[in-house]
């Protein structure tokens, strides 16, 4: 059919992909999703859904791909700010192990969609179990929504590009929301400390802005072009990073067709140290936290045996360049939120590579942008 370039391109607001523009539409993204929600004067997180904080004493989170590794992040910052315990399945495993759900269990579906074939029925699943039910959802008026007992929306907007970017962030950031509220009403969370990351949480629309300074594209291109040949990429992180090493992962793989996968920093020795040779870039979320000597000792590891280290590094830390081939620096912010940021550079390291590879970033092969059939 013909295409009209204009309107398309009119439509991508100039950027040469819908991918490209969805990224740098984050800021927006999360100060919107973010708004009226964060009341920096009280110090404290108000949500727009009708859920007691007491009724449930277990979460269960169910998704698929970058949604689930929304969900990843979810887990850590549920179980640490709000310490409700947290199960995390992927929907097409959930839906067929026979979960042990009861009435005090709250089942979070994450989907930018609300229409992902899988989490629908892992939700209803759930609520066969007797679960209360909470959507974290980007499209409006979706079927999970209409079938969840709450829904606590993220306000992306439409989101075309296939590969998931400003939905996962906003996605993150209203875990993020969800657990300072829990911990604000069940108490586990002390005044100080809620309004404290509430402050730091509102800063998010800047330091996404900040970590998409045209400096930091210009690296982080570089590092793409160096490295598109490779054939295999490792993505390492730790704690509430390590999900961000699996979204790494994924955003390459997905539209670059290289070979991506993630592990939990620390796992290193327990095999996939046999993988590193001077073949395999191994990208390490190193960003500041209580676990960062210890992620720069999983550097050490794979550097000893020869492995190409690339470093996503906080504003500022020039004590651990010495560890890394390539560092690619964020600015410095909360551990807790660090995960909103990180991503920025994994987006953009998948997107740079493909864009080098040639590839159609906003419809990568045999992917669709919502998997509404088993
Ligand atoms: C992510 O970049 C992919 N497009 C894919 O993994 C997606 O996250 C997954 O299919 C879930 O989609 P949903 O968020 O609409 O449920």
């Amino acid at each position: 059919e013909t295409i009209d370039w204009d309107a398309e391109a009119a439509e991508k607001g100039g950027y040469d992909a819908y991918m490209q523009k969805e990224i740098f539409e984050q800021p927006q993204a999360l100060s919107n999703t973010l708004l009226g929600r964060l009341h920096d004067d009280q110090g404290s997180v108000e949500l727009d859904i009708e859920l007691d904080p007491n009724s449930f004493d277990r979460i269960h989170i169910v998704a698929c791909g970058t949604a689930y590794y929304a969900g990843m992040v979810g887990k850590y910052l549920l179980e640490q700010l709000a310490r409700v315990p947290v199960e995390l399945d992927v929907a097409s495993e959930y839906r067929y192990r026979e979960p042990v759900v009861t009435d005090r269990t709250l089942a979070i579906a994450v989907s930018q969609s609300g229409e992902t074939i899988d989490t629908l029925e892992g939700m209803r699943e759930a609520m066969r179990g007797g679960a209360q039910t909470l959507g974290i959802i980007n499209a409006k008026g979706s079927s999970m929504t209409r079938e969840l007992d709450h829904t606590l929306y993220v306000h992306a907007g439409p989101e075309i590009g296939v590969a998931s970017t400003k939905a996962y962030t906003s996605m993150v950031s209203a875990f993020l929301l969800l657990a300072l509220w829990l911990g604000q009403q069940r108490g586990t969370l002390s005044k100080e400390e809620v309004a404290r990351l509430v402050h730091e949480a509102r800063a998010l629309p800047r330091l996404i802005s900040e970590a998409l300074s045209d400096d930091r594209l210009g690296r982080v291109r570089e590092v793409a072009q160096k490295y598109h040949q490779a054939r295999d990429y490792l993505f390492l992180g730790r704690g509430v990073n390590n999900p961000t090493a699996y979204e790494g992962a994924l955003k390459l793989k997905e539209i670059s067709y290289i070979h991506a996968e993630a592990y939990a920093a620390g796992e290193m020795k327990h095999g996939p140290i046999a993988l590193i040779d001077e073949h395999l870039p191994v990208v390490v979320v190193a960003t500041e936290s209580r676990l960062l000597e210890k992620t720069i000792s999983n550097v050490q590891e794979v550097r000893a045996r020869g492995g190409r280290v690339i470093l996503i590094l906080s504003d500022g830390d020039t004590e651990n360049v010495q560890h890394a081939e390539d560092v690619l620096y964020v600015p410095r912010c909360d551990e807790m939120i660090s995960p909103i940021v990180n991503a920025v550079p994994m987006q953009l390291l998948a997107y740079y590579t493909a864009e080098t590879l040639g590839k159609d970033v906003d419809k990568p092969r045999n992917l669709a942008k919502s998997v509404t059939v088993e």
